[in-house]
C-alpha cells in the first residue's frame, strides 16, 4: 500500500494546523483541517457543538471523516488534538499514510496556546494544570503513533522539513 497522505497528530498547541499550512505549500499537496471541516458542515464552531450536541457526538463526527478521509489521497490532514481517544483513528491512518505525533512539553503548549480562546477543553482559568491532566491521560494514546516528532526546540519550518523528509523515504 503506498503511502497515500501526510497525517499530523498530537496535542492542542503542538503545532498541526501551523506545520500542515508549510507543509502543504511545500509539497503542494492541499491541507484538510478536520476542526475546520467539521465546523462548516455543521454550521457552527467547536465550542458550540461540545455545548450544544455533547463532546460524544463531536467525537462520532470526528471518527466518521477519519473513514471519509483514509480513503482519499494526496493530502496533509491536520487532525484535532483528541483523535487519538479512539485508536482506531490511528489505526486507519496508519494503514495508508504517513502519520506523525508531533510532541511538546506543557509549558510550551501554555506559551502557544495562551492567547487563544476557540478551544472547549482549555476554557480554565488553570490552564498549564488542565493540559498537564489532559496529556497525563491521553499520553499513552500518543505513544502508539510510530512516528513521533518532539517540536519544543523547532520551528513550523524546520518541523516541516523533517516530515517532508520521512515523506520523501516512505513514498
Ligand atoms: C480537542 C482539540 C481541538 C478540537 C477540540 C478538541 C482535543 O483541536 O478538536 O477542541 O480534544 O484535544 P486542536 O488540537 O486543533 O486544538
Amino acid at each position: 500500500m503506498p503511502t497515500q497522505n501526510i497525517v499530523l497528530i498530537g496535542f492542542m498547541g503542538t503545532g498541526k494546523t501551523s506545520v500542515g499550512q508549510v507543509l502543504s505549500a511545500r509539497l503542494g499537496m492541499p491541507l484538510v483541517d478536520m476542526d475546520e471541516m467539521i465546523v462548516a458542515r455543521q454550521g457552527k464552531p467547536i465550542s458550540r457543538i461540545f455545548a450544544e450536541d455533547g463532546e460524544a457526538h463531536f467525537r462520532q463526527l470526528e471518527r466518521a471523516l477519519v473513514g471519509e478521509l483514509a480513503q482519499r489521497s494526496g493530502l496533509i490532514i491536520s487532525t484535532g488534538g483528541g483523535i487519538v481517544l479512539n485508536p482506531t483513528n490511528v489505526t486507519d491512518f496508519e494503514a495508508t499514510s504517513l502519520v506523525v505525533c508531533l510532541t511538546a512539553q506543557p509549558e510550551t503548549i501554555l506559551q502557544r496556546v495562551a492567547q487563544e480562546t476557540h478551544r472547549p477543553l482549555l476554557a480554565v482559568d488553570d490552564k498549564l494544570g488542565r493540559i498537564r491532566e489532559i496529556l497525563s491521560t491521553r499520553q499513552p494514546l500518543y505513544n502508539r503513533v510510530r512516528v513521533q516528532l518532539p517540536t519544543d526546540a523547532l520551528t513550523v519550518g524546520e518541523i516541516a522539513d523533517r516530515i517532508a523528509a520521512i515523506f520523501s523515504e516512505a513514498t
